[in-house]
């Protein structure tokens, strides 16, 4: 049977629509089961109802506290039986509640060769600190933030000061290798 993936996204969703057209293309034998996205209004939503992937959209702010709207989300991800959890972009730290449920189960995407350069701003701050060999990692998720063991990592060189830049040449690593990470992982 195939596996059932959650994605997790706050904002474009580029990862997201790469894991769902390999999804739709048969490069990987699974499918999106539900896209989580705690942003009302961000692109990835219509990027899931192009591909018909069912969504999770929810208002953190509506909630008492994130232990609340995580429930939720474990009822979700329990509702569509879902094997892995992807995390695309989703900005926010994963509290206990979720971890509590599928810790073991959650993998995410970083824009850097951890364990350098953890957080929100990866590629902004290895620029300012003149790196010259970037990279993408892929890591299972606990309750140390970027600091779960990694699965997979991808360099690149990159010798300038333009964080766009990087951005641009890591998206396109980002899209293959969460791919082939996300095969490896439900073989
Ligand atoms: C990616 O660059 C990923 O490394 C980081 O958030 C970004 C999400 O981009 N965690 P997108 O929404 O998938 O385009």
């Amino acid at each position: 049977m195939k596996k059932r993936l959650a994605v997790f996204a706050s904002g474009t969703g580029s990862n997201f629509e790469a894991i769902a057209r390999a999804c739709a293309d048969g490069a990987l034998d699974a499918e999106v089961a539900v896209m989580v996205c705690d942003k009302p209004g961000a692109a990835v939503i219509g990027k899931a109802e192009r591909f018909g992937v069912d969504t999770f959209v929810f208002s953190p702010k509506s909630y008492a506290c994130k232990a609340d709207f995580e429930a939720e989300i474990v009822k979700v991800l329990d509702g569509k039986k879902v094997d892995l959890v992807c995390l695309a972009g989703y900005m926010r730290i994963v509290g206990e509640t979720l971890l509590n449920a599928y810790e073991g189960k959650i993998i995410n995407i970083h824009p850097s060769l951890l364990p350098a350069f953890k957080g929100a701003h990866a590629v902004e701050d290895a620029v300012a600190y003149g790196v010259k060999v970037y990279g993408i990692s892929i890591h299972w998720v606990n309750a140390d933030l970027d600091g779960g063991k990694i699965i997979a990592q991808r360099a690149f060189d990159y010798d300038g000061d333009d964080p766009a830049e990087v951005h641009r040449i890591g998206q396109k690593i980002e899209h293959q290798l969460y791919v082939e990470t996300i095969a490896k992982l439900i073989k």
